[in-house]
């Protein structure tokens, strides 16, 4: 279902009602970025950390940034009084604009700034109670995927080749070394360590990803950034995806092989707790 308003270039409109040229940037090359942000109880979650990531991505692709964090934080919250009770997500965009179509950046033009909120579509109770399966597949990315650009080709095609092998994500992997999903972060618990890999040019910095390490160092579970070699996900007691609208879920079965046991392990679980928990505090207003 579309939402039904969006933001798009200072106006807010019904969703049918807004339109963007042809000769937009991002729509001919693929040329801009985005952000998504989780919103519980009314408020943007690690708003903060997104729009630092978004400052971050307009500036290598070096677009000025069309809005300050206030003119972000307003537009968010008339986009989020649609579904106030509901637990949303906000998808933004932000392209090089409109211009006869030239690989170079053109001369003078404004970008195109559009943004949405809908209600959350959490993954069942099942998914997260018996977990989920994977595929590996090459990484087929550029290497700057450290950007949050919207040509998401590569995304789109792993992740179809998990979907039609019947799993939930594609775990990435480049030169022998796991980098991410296709739409996500990847943890593994291995000797009791939580361990993902760095952070660099070659995966998405996630801001689930950060929270993660953050509550993990602050409740004493060990944890390491490091590599994670193609074969250490087979042998892993555990393995995690996250992100913004999955949170974290656990990987059972990877390209038919099962993880362990094959079911959820004990520190999914008790950092499924402390996330949970911590969603609920920001909620009452206790924790940024
Ligand atoms: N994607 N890596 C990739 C390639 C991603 O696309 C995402 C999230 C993540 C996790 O980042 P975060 O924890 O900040 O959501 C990692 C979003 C949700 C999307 O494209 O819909």
């Amino acid at each position: 279902m579309l939402p039904k308003r969006v933001y798009l270039n200072g106006e807010f409109l019904p969703s049918e009602a807004a339109r963007i040229s042809v000769f937009d940037r991002g729509f001919v090359f693929g040329d801009g970025v985005y952000e998504v942000i989780p919103v519980y109880g009314g408020r943007a979650f690690r708003l903060a950390h997104h729009l630092q990531r978004l400052d971050a991505s307009l500036s290598a692709i070096r677009l000025a940034n069309p809005l300050t964090s206030e003119g972000w934080s307003g537009v968010f919250d008339r986009l989020t009084q649609e579904y106030a009770d509901a637990d949303q997500s906000i998808y933004l965009q932000v392209t090089r604009g409109v211009a006869p179509r030239d690989h170079s950046f053109p001369a003078s033009t404004s970008p195109t700034v559009f943004a949405y909120a809908q209600p959350l579509k959490y993954p069942s109770a099942d998914q997260i109670r018996s977990g989920v399966t994977a595929i590996t597949v090459p990484d087929i990315r550029w290497l700057r995927c450290d950007i949050k650009a919207i040509a998401l080709l590569s995304n789109v095609l792993m992740r179809q080749m998990a979907v039609e092998r019947g799993c939930a994500e594609a775990i990435l992997v480049r030169d022998g070394l796991v980098s991410e999903g296709a739409a996500s972060n990847i943890f593994i618990v291995s000797g009791g360590v939580l361990i993902t890999p760095p952070k660099g040019p070659f995966i998405l910095p996630g801001i689930t990803r950060d929270l993660v390490i953050e509550l993990a160092r602050h409740h004493n579970i060990s944890c390491a950034e490091r590599a994670i070699g193609q074969e250490e996900i087979f042998t892993a007691d555990e393995v995690w995806m996250t992100s913004s609208t999955k949170e974290i879920l656990p990987i059972v079965r990877i390209d038919d092989r099962s993880v362990n046991s094959g079911k959820p392990g004990p520190v999914h679980t008790r950092m499924q707790a402390l996330y949970q928990d911590y969603k609920q505090a920001f909620r009452k207003g206790e924790v940024e």
